[in-house]
């Protein structure tokens, strides 16, 4: 089920059961809750106050930086229609001050840029939540959608705890960013971690595991995420409670040394022909784990980032459609 209407519009079809579900999230272990003040707009957020308040030690994370229009679709040239980007300083700090009221919070632990606009300074965008910050509203500055460039500029000016990033396995964007999280210790979110993987030559490396872990692929490619960097933190998205419980057991698997090799060489090549050139550029990703002090690599489901601080120790993780909410694992 979805905790808004289609589209990310509006209320769900059957709120009490989106706040059920919510509540199951909970009881089976979740520890941080994420959302977006753009999710309804605001529905995402009054739901899971409505279900979860007062929280009782859950960590609770949004974002803000996007206005909405309408229903999220696609324009003829296949652009996202419905989402406008707005970094102005004094729409974050009213947007980061409605999601407070909402929320019915006096401070909100992890806060995310949602994504840079493109008609405002980054650093203007960041230095606001960087304020608000000192004002006492956020605990910790998240950033999402953005390039190397923008997360070095946001460093620059304040701690950014989080990168929440789209997982698109046909170009190495996603291995360059985590590479660069793994170095500050930085969480790395990668959004669409299922979709990610729809198509055939990608299925075929979960499959093989799949079937060895009595496993599906859902879970392999999660199992896989949470394997590969002890800065990931995967945000499945479902619109069903059996899939919730699908995606939280698959923390549980481990995969071997050779089956996460194969699959992150898949994630790096199979729609994309590595060629000597893009080598240089994205080293593999077992090159890249030589960085990290051995003890990591046994202990794969203990998260390394920094944040949030609370947050260490037993946690699952899972998210619901369209991303209203996504508790993650560190
Ligand atoms: N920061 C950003 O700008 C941004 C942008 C987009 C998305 N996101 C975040 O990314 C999260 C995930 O993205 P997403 O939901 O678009 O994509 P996703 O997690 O990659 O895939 C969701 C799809 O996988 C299916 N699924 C989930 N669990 C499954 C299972 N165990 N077995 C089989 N199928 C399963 C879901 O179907 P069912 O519904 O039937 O389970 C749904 O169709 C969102 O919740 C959102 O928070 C962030």
């Amino acid at each position: 089920m979805r905790i808004t209407g289609p589209g990310i519009w509006g209320p769900p079809r059957d709120q009490a059961a989106a706040r059920a579900l919510l509540r199951r999230a909970v009881d089976l272990g979740v520890q941080l809750i994420d959302t977006a003040d753009a999710y309804g707009p605001g529905v995402s957020e009054e739901l899971i106050a409505e279900a979860l308040f007062p929280y009782n030690g859950l960590l609770i994370a949004t974002k803000g930086g996007y206005e909405r229009t309408g229903p999220s679709g696609e324009s003829a040239t296949g652009e996202l229609t419905g989402w406008t980007p707005n970094g102005r300083p004094d729409h974050l700090r009213s947007a980061c001050e409605a999601s407070l009221r909402r929320l019915r919070l006096d401070r909100i632990d992890l806060y995310q840029l949602h994504t840079p606009d493109p008609s405002v300074p980054y650093a203007e965008s960041i230095g606001t939540l960087d304020a608000l910050r000192s004002e006492g509203k956020i605990r910790h500055i998240g950033v999402s959608n953005v390039t190397p460039e923008q997360l070095a500029a946001a460093r620059t000016i304040t701690d950014i705890a989080t990168v929440q990033n789209r997982l698109n396995l046909t170009n190495g964007n996603w291995h360059d960013m985590l590479t660069e999280c793994e170095l500050h210790e930085t969480g790395f979110i990668p959004y669409r971690p299922l979709r990610a993987w729809d198509g055939p030559a990608h299925q075929q490396v979960l499959t093989a595991a799949a079937s060895r872990h009595s496993a599906n692929t859902s879970q392999i490619a999660l199992a896989w995420l949470l394997a590969v960097s002890p800065v990931t933190l995967p945000i499945p998205g479902t619109a069903t409670p059996a899939h919730l419980e699908d995606n939280l057991a698959a923390a549980a698997l481990q995969l071997e040394q050779d089956e996460i090799h194969a699959i992150t060489t898949a994630a790096s090549t199979a729609t994309q022909p590595v060629t000597q050139a893009t080598r240089a550029h994205h080293p593999p990703i077992d090159k890249c784990r030589r960085r990290a002090p051995e003890s990591r690599m046994r202990t794969p489901r203990h998260r390394q980032c920094r944040i949030p601080a609370g947050c260490a120790g037993r946690a699952q993780i899972a998210s619901f459609g369209g991303g209203e909410m996504v508790p993650w694992r560190c």
